[in-house]
């Protein structure tokens, strides 16, 4: 581990407990430096959505974890055993230190609450003791932060489109300025040129307030401009590591090199990694 070690996986295990059983993470170890943008690709089922729920302690019965661990390590020093922590405890780590954009986040807003108090609903919880003026004014500046703009606030969630709709979870995700940003899959339902200007904010969103962010996708031509690292998944294992020039040059494994050519967008709206032919 270095000082730049934000968050050890440690050999991890995930089984759900069905008949028969699902084993849905298979030893996985990892480990995300500050700051860093981490990609983790694979086909839909080969356990994506299920590490990232076990590094928040997020699984529910019949999922177990049934080995390893995961340590984060705290900006203040701390190191946190998240694997030990109480329920407490786990409820402030979730938003405060890691916060999580779901898969199909942006159709969980409430209908009928406008943006703003939705917003405010995330200091209410977590900062009672912030006043309401204060509050407001976060939840303007998280607005222009993530380009939606203030004139947003009173807007219902039938008033924006879907890209905006997905700005707004992460402003959410953004509000206590976590140190860590998991995102499952929170663009595959917008159109490329729009996946591709929120991926490029959360880039940019990144150098500004130094959070890494684990970002999960099933598509992995969409990774290789703004992640650090990329992960491939299959079967509940990682099975490639490494940065997105190595992964796009001279991928290992067959399978990172079907997950590469299954998309015909590589040569259509994202290719300017192509045409450059470089990773970042
Ligand atoms: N609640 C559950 N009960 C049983 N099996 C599950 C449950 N949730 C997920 N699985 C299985 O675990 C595997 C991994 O699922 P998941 O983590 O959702 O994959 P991904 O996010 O990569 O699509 C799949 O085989 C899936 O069917
Ligand atoms: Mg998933």
């Amino acid at each position: 581990m270095t000082d730049q070690t934000l968050l050890t996986i440690d050999d991890i295990d995930v089984v759900y407990d069905v008949d028969p059983p699902v084993h849905a993470v298979r030893g996985v170890s990892l480990r995300l430096e500050r700051g860093e943008i981490l990609g983790l690709a694979g086909e839909s089922g080969c356990g994506k959505t299920t590490l990232a729920y076990a590094i928040q302690r997020l699984l529910r019965p019949p999922a177990v974890i049934s080995a390893g661990g995961v340590i984060f390590h705290d900006r203040d020093g701390d190191d946190i055993d998240i694997t030990a922590l109480g329920t407490d405890a786990l409820r402030r780590f979730r938003w405060d230190k890691v916060s999580m954009v779901f898969q199909g986040a942006m159709n969980a807003l409430n209908p009928v609450k406008n943006i703003g108090s939705q917003l405010e609903d995330v200091f209410l919880t977590h900062r009672p003791e912030m006043s309401r003026a204060e509050r407001r004014a976060q939840c303007a500046e998280l607005l222009e932060i993530v380009q939606v703009g203030r004139d947003r606030l009173r807007s219902y969630p039938h008033e924006l489109s879907g890209g905006m709709r997905q700005r707004v979870m992460i402003a959410m995700a953004l509000a206590l300025k976590p140190q860590l940003m998991i995102m499952d899959e929170p663009t595959t339902a917008l159109d490329v040129l729009i996946q591709r200007e929120i991926l490029q904010q959360i880039s940019e969103l990144r150098s500004r307030f130094g959070f890494s962010v684990i970002f999960i996708t099933h598509d992995l031509p969409l990774l290789l401009e703004i992640s650090d690292r990329i992960a491939i998944m299959k079967a509940g294992e990682i099975v490639e590591l490494d940065t997105p020039a190595n992964i796009y040059r001279g991928a290992r494994h067959e399978y990172t090199r079907t997950l590469l050519s299954s998309f015909p967008s590589l040569t259509g709206d994202r290719g300017g990694f192509l045409r450059t032919g470089e990773a970042r």
